[in-house]
């Protein structure tokens, strides 16, 4: 039996046709009270369709732990979904178990803490303990093949097959719908596949390799901004003063930013983020892997004015919802203006000092506009950053400025111990709150 305010609460409203702003559909969604328990109720059919006893158990307690009487319906909905995502969340989550699974490392990941990861170990075999679709955002900026004296390969191929491997293991880790934000440089070497002399150098197209890569382990591509350098040094261009043709070849004074979608085809059904049903029918696709569904709900609190229900899916309720949960998430116009052409411009850290000394530690150090802009655009405030090779560990700390939690992977702990150590605990400009705080995890580092 039905009591009265649960009739009300489905009483079909006049739809805010799509013109009208969002504040009417406020008003309309806040018009009657609905509470978490009536959502149970409502959806009772559905949760035994689609969740186990026990899944269905899990998710009732956790939704009962909410003391939901002062809550607005909006909020209400959103605990609802956002619960129910979490089951369904880990039901993938052990589905997809590692084998290499490693509790005290998913731990050390998952804790609730918000001070810097700092895990030292080697990238591949880390990510492969790592549980799936427990990162929101990954960023790096690699080992450029054999541009760095610390990591050298016998040739180009056994380079990129190193990272198509780690490519392929991130994949599983991050979440759906998220980014992986891939700083990389086009080098001048020798690819060493034909010769090893000389004439085998060239420029090597790193970016455009690691797109064709990504794409083929089930990456959607979607950007790639030019950061232009300005001036660097470097010799190329003079070419011994030789001023005849055929003999000129420019100086490289870009990286690339490249920037992917993971986007894993979830058919599970999901609640509306509206009133919280889960009568929803699958509508389509909208994009590679993005399914969405729509409400099925008569008495919905929003229908359009032909009547049909509200069409959604995960990556449209994360964008339209998850940044209003908290008003840090909202981007400054400063960074938007900054990066608002796929060219951007700043310089590289200066690492050299006068006397010609290493002033930060680290032969190829990460300058914090790209973790910033990285951080802003792709993640929201209390998420999961994580940065393979993460060297003197620029992301993670950026991360933690801005109020995410901040996880790097970093082998060569020998070289970078102290360099890192130093750097979070100094009290320089990246910190504007409580940032000296960190905590580490050995795996297997050098
Ligand atoms: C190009 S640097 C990245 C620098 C970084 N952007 C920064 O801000 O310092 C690459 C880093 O990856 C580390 N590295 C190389 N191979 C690795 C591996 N297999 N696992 C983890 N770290 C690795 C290197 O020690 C180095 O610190
Ligand atoms: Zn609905």
């Amino acid at each position: 039996m039905k009591n009265n305010s649960e009739i009300i609460f489905y009483q079909t409203q006049s739809e805010p046709n799509k013109q009208e702003d969002e504040k009417k559909s406020e008003q309309i969604t806040n018009t009657y009270k609905i509470s978490l328990n009536f959502l149970l109720k409502h959806n009772k059919i559905y949760l035994q369709k689609f969740l186990s006893v026990k899944e269905q158990n899990i998710f009732e307690n956790n939704i009962l732990k909410y003391k939901d009487s002062k809550l607005s319906n909006r909020k209400t909905v959103r605990i609802f979904n956002n619960e129910y995502e979490k089951i369904l969340q880990i039901r993938f989550q052990k589905k997809t178990k590692p084998n290499k699974y490693n509790s005290e490392l998913n731990k050390f990941i998952k804790n609730k803490d918000n001070s810097i990861r700092v895990i030292w170990g080697d990238c591949l075999d880390t990510l492969q303990q790592m549980e799936s679709e427990s990162i929101s955002l990954m960023v790096t900026s690699p080992p450029y093949y054999n541009a760095r004296k610390y990591s050298t390969w016998d040739n180009l191929n056994l380079y990129l097959d190193d990272m198509r491997k780690i490519i392929r293991e991130s994949y599983r880790v991050l979440e759906n719908h998220r980014v992986w934000v891939w700083n990389v440089g086009d080098i001048f070497d020798n690819d060493k596949l034909a010769t090893k002399s000389t004439w085998g150098k060239r420029r090597l197209p790193l970016g455009a390799y690691f797109i064709k890569i990504f794409e083929e382990e089930g990456f959607e591509f979607i950007d790639d901004i030019i950061w232009d350098k300005g001036e660097v040094e470097s010799k190329r261009q003079q070419n011994n003063g030789k001023d005849y043709p055929l003999y000129q070849y420019p100086i490289n004074a870009y990286e690339h930013i490249l920037i992917f979608h993971k986007h894993r085809l979830d058919k599970n059904k999901y609640p509306c983020p509206v009133c919280g049903s889960l009568n929803v029918n699958g509508n389509s696709q909208s994009g590679m892997g993005v399914q969405s569904w729509e409400c099925k709900n008569e008495k919905c609190f929003v229908r359009s004015p032909k009547n049909r229900g509200k069409r959604f899916s995960l990556r449209t309720n994360m964008m339209q919802y998850k940044y209003k949960e908290n008003e840090k998430n909202t981007i400054d116009k400063l960074t938007i203006k900054k990066w608002r052409k796929d060219i951007v411009k700043f310089s590289p850290v200066i690492k050299i000092n006068s006397k010609g000394k290493n002033t930060l530690g680290h032969t190829a150090p990460f300058p914090i506009e790209i973790p910033e802009m990285a951080v802003k655009y792709f993640s929201y405030v209390n998420e999961k950053v994580l940065y393979p090779f993460a060297g003197s560990f620029t992301t993670p700390i950026v991360a933690k400025n801005l109020e995410r939690i901040g996880i790097g992977i970093e082998l060569n702990k020998t070289m970078f111990e102290e360099a890192i150590i130093n750097k979070i605990n100094s009290n320089s400009s990246l910190f504007s709150n409580d940032g000296n705080k960190y905590t580490e995890f050995k795996l297997n580092p050098k």
